[in-house]
């Protein structure tokens, strides 16, 4: 079955699957199995010390697959011009990478730059106030990660369904749902609710390609979604300040470490029986309204 979404017209990629950044690992494998899947890969530019080594990895990943991938700057503060940043995305244009994805930091001028470039340009970030500001920057679309997900977490974020909810009345460019989501269940039920991709980190944290050692991979399919310890370093908050969470909520999900494209295939063949035992078939699912 062929998944159209705004998204997939937008990326050019086969599913509306979006590979979640993260910081401190080298994710160039990872990006290139999730690519080559049919999913979006995503490389994380803030791993990268040099410009010779960013280049090698998007080599890398030219070679593994020719399918489309991005990258996900997450921004320290304000980017000034001088910020190596700026030169990454010369890079990109060179080589041919049409997409960023930007998170945090101070990164309208960033964005607009690679609009220049004629690069999509994706806005992600974990609350509402935040999404609205995207738009209004003028991103061609906003990840958002409810409460549910990982990494830099906002204490005012809110849940994937109200999210969701919100997005639909408050949001006027493709929206992505992200957190927690981690197989054909989550997916399906995001792109029902109005998301036009998924966008999935520690889901593929736990995969084969995944540079994270294997005693995290573990902890994420050892990890247990009823235990009050999980549900409170995910989910609650015992001050106002940001915190960070090396897993999420998909991680009471996953029981298995297993490759990036059976990871794509399960989430997509899951979506694909349900529909049919709603009687929904054909070649092709369009969710573009
Ligand atoms: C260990 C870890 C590191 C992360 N680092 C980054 C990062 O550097 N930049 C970023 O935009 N998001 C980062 N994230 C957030 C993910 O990309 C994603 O938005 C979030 O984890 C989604 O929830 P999920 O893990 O439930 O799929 C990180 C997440 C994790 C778990």
């Amino acid at each position: 079955m062929k998944w159209k979404t705004k998204i997939t017209e937008m990326l050019g990629c086969k599913y509306p699957i979006i590979l979640g950044a993260f910081a401190r690992h080298d994710d160039t494998e990872l990006a290139a199995a999730v690519s080559k899947a049919g999913g979006f890969g995503i490389l994380t530019a803030s791993y990268f010390k040099s410009e010779d080594d960013f280049r090698d990895a998007i080599l890398k990943i030219k070679n593994i697959t020719n399918n489309p991938f991005g990258v996900n700057f997450t921004a320290p503060g304000k980017i000034e011009l001088t910020h190596p940043f700026y030169r990454y995305l010369e890079i990109l244009n060179e080589e041919g990478v049409k997409t960023i994805i930007t998170a945090a930091g101070r990164i309208e001028a960033f964005g607009k730059e690679s609009r220049e470039y004629g690069m999509n340009w994706i806005h992600k970030v974990t609350t509402m106030k935040h999404a609205l500001s995207g738009v209004k920057m003028g991103a061609d679309a906003i990840i958002l990660t409810g409460l549910e997900g990982g990494g830099l977490k906002n204490p005012k974020q809110n849940t994937f369904l109200i999210n969701m909810v919100n997005a639909n009345r408050l949001i006027n460019i493709p929206f992505i749902a992200s957190g927690g989501i981690s197989d054909g269940k989550g997916f399906l039920a995001s792109l029902i609710l109005g998301a036009q991709a998924v966008h999935l980190c520690t889901a593929f944290l736990a995969t084969k390609e995944s540079p994270i050692d294997n005693n995290w991979k573990q902890n994420i399919i050892e990890a247990d979604s009823f235990d009050p310890k999980m549900i409170k370093s995910v989910c609650h908050f015992e001050s106002d300040r940001p915190k960070m969470s090396p897993i999420s909520m998909a991680a009471g999900i996953i029981n298995k470490i297993i490759s990036a494209e059976d990871l794509v295939k399960n989430i997509i063949n899951e979506a694909e029986e349900i529909l049919k035992t709603i009687g929904i078939q054909g070649d092709e699912i369009n969710f573009i309204s």
